[in-house]
């Protein structure tokens, strides 16, 4: 369960930008202050410019967990995803937020802004807000994700 008064990062290219914005909005609806990364309109622009500053602000600590939306969800998620502190998992459906959260622990949600409803992606948010991560073996298995030097 993320607390209420954690500050949500969130950042899209211009495939997520629409889907962002009714994230963001429904989060401070529900009480949840954003820290917005851009990007501002749906003009073209390129996902690792926007998604860069939000996956560095989660491996430096600054926030404990994002939401990122490119088209597909891909190009955001491989772009987080190069960050040791970051585990970003790509969410279609409820199900896949659970097991992100209870087995790998993400800390930031990567949404396919132009392949779920809206409505289905906010119950995604959902999810991955209030899902604790199970620890025990998936400890372990989280433990060894990171490529060693
Ligand atoms: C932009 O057209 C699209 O390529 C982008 O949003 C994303 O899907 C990349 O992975």
């Amino acid at each position: 369960m993320i607390d209420g008064s954690a500050v949500i990062a969130i950042a899209s290219d211009h495939g997520g930008f629409e889907m962002k914005e009714f994230i963001k909005t429904k989060l401070e609806a529900a009480g949840y202050s954003t820290k917005d990364f851009g990007t501002n309109s749906d003009n073209s622009v390129d996902y690792p410019d926007m998604i860069h500053p939000l996956a560095e602000a989660i491996n430096n600590g600054n926030f404990k967990i994002g939401i990122i939306l490119c088209g597909s969800g891909n190009g955001a998620q491989m772009t987080a995803n190069k960050y040791p502190g970051v585990r970003a998992g790509l969410c279609w459906n409820e199900e896949q937020a659970t097991l992100t959260r209870r087995h790998n622990n993400a800390n930031i949600l990567s949404l396919p802004g132009r392949f779920v409803p809206f409505e289905l992606a906010w119950k995604i948010t959902l999810r991955f807000l209030t899902t604790d991560f199970e620890g025990g073996r998936h400890t372990i298995r989280v433990d060894k994700i990171a490529v060693n030097p």
